[in-house]
């Protein structure tokens, strides 16, 4: 039996074992509470993506673990993440969830802050003798993008960005290159789904390609989608772990045997602006782009590109998180967009099919974690039929838990590291 106390350090490599993995790390506010400070206070964390924030003084409200944070654009153009609370005495200076302004003001003391931090006033000027306060707004000390993906990490120090997301770069590349002018946005807005489970199964559910056929049947049989086929035992697709807790299901050997726009439910002849668009700015290369389609990546240890559209991971309890969902944007293709916001609302939107049943299995997991018996979770699947590549990272068929197995050895790694920030 497995039993933690605030004197004995949890040991969580006995806990995360590679093929298999302990019910209380779903379950003990001990554990949660260390996953803040060692994981989402230190690594790279996806904040918001630079279109949310498109204009100089726009801004948007986001979180990082349970901390709420305040993603600007200062009138320079350049991007920062602050912690919303006042630095006087605490309160919550921006109470809206986005908007155009130069400064926040907290509306206890009447001090007000630019969006970059800095502290420009406060009322009644001589309480505090010659110099005043320098009391600034909480800001992060790193701040990067890619392909407008906004991150940040609390941490000082550690791997840049790029070195944090290794290979997976690249598939945000593709994600942008399929847009006519080389750019995403996420512009639809956001739904946020609160669910009764740890942030850590809505991880693995994205990552896990075994049980579409199952726990999706009916949205299947009712929708009649190819879906069945990708995610069964004789797929060709595979799951690769990308490093970094990073993964891929590569799909794309299904759809270079299909014709261009299969990835979008669609055809040339349906989207003919969209292709036309992409012909003209691309050349040659629009064959591929139109073939190949968009990514379907997961990204350590908050984000989800689900080939259309975007899913983000936020803890809030041990068994309560948020999973916020957009749809993607392809700058310059209207039609393509109409169809895919469509294919968006429909999957994981307010009455979302797939995402109905998704919600309905995390609540029934968490649920039996909390049970007594068993206290471990299988994630052996495929570990005998993996192969290695060229990078030394594990590939598997679709249906394996690769992806599941590349989270948590990041999750090891981190939740192990001596240093923490
Ligand atoms: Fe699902």
């Amino acid at each position: 039996m497995h039993t933690t106390t605030s004197q004995a350090p949890i040991d969580y490599r006995d806990l995360a074992r590679g093929d298999r993995v302990h019910g209380s790390l779903y379950t003990n506010p001990e554990i949660f509470a260390e996953e803040m400070s060692r994981i989402f206070y230190r690594t790279w964390i996806f904040v918001g993506h630079t279109s949310e924030i498109a204009a100089p003084n726009d801004y948007v409200r986001k979180s990082i673990g349970t901390q709420d944070v305040i993603m600007t654009r200062d009138r320079d153009g350049d991007i920062h993440v602050l912690l919303n609370r006042c630095a006087h005495r605490g309160s919550i200076v921006c109470n809206e969830p986005r908007g155009n302004s130069s400064a926040f003001r907290c509306p206890y003391h009447g001090w007000t802050f630019r969006n970059t931090g800095d502290l420009i006033g406060y009322p009644f000027r001589q309480g505090y003798g010659e110099s005043g306060p320098e009391l600034n707004l909480a800001s992060l000390p790193r701040v990067a993008s890619h392909q407008g993906f906004v991150f940040a990490s609390m941490a000082t120090d550690g791997p840049t960005l790029a070195e944090h997301l290794g290979p997976a770069a690249e598939e945000f590349d593709r994600l942008a290159s399929l847009s006519p002018e080389g750019e995403i946005s996420l512009s639809c807005g956001w739904i946020g789904h609160r669910l009764n489970a740890n942030w850590k199964l809505l991880f693995e559910n994205d990552a896990d390609g075994y049980h579409p056929q199952f726990a999706h049947r009916s949205v299947i049989a009712a929708t009649n989608t190819h879906i069945g086929d990708l995610y069964s035992d004789r797929s060709p697709v595979t799951a690769h772990d990308l490093g970094h807790g990073h993964s891929l299901r590569e799909m794309r050997p299904v759809y270079r045997d299909s014709p261009p726009l299969s990835w979008a439910g669609a055809s040339e002849e349906r989207l003919p602006d969209y292709a036309t668009q992409m012909r003209a700015a691309l050349g040659d290369r629009a064959d591929v782009a139109l073939t190949d389609g968009p990514p379907n990546l997961m990204v350590f240890p908050n984000l989800a590109i689900m080939d259309i559209h975007i899913s983000v991971f936020q803890p809030l309890a041990p068994d309560l998180s948020v999973q916020h969902v957009t749809a993607v944007q392809w700058n310059g293709a209207p039609d393509l967009n109409r169809r895919e916001l469509q294919q968006t609302v429909a999957s994981v939107g307010p009455a979302g099919m797939f995402l109905a049943d998704d919600a309905e299995m995390h609540e029934r997991v968490q649920q039996g974690l909390a049970m007594r018996e068993p206290e471990w979770v299988d994630v052996s699947r495929g570990l005998l039929r993996e192969r290695t590549d060229e990078h030394g990272h594990a590939v598997g068929s679709v249906t394996d838990e690769t992806g599941i197995r590349a989270f948590w050895h990041e999750y090891l790694r981190l939740m192990t590291a001596e240093e923490v920030a």
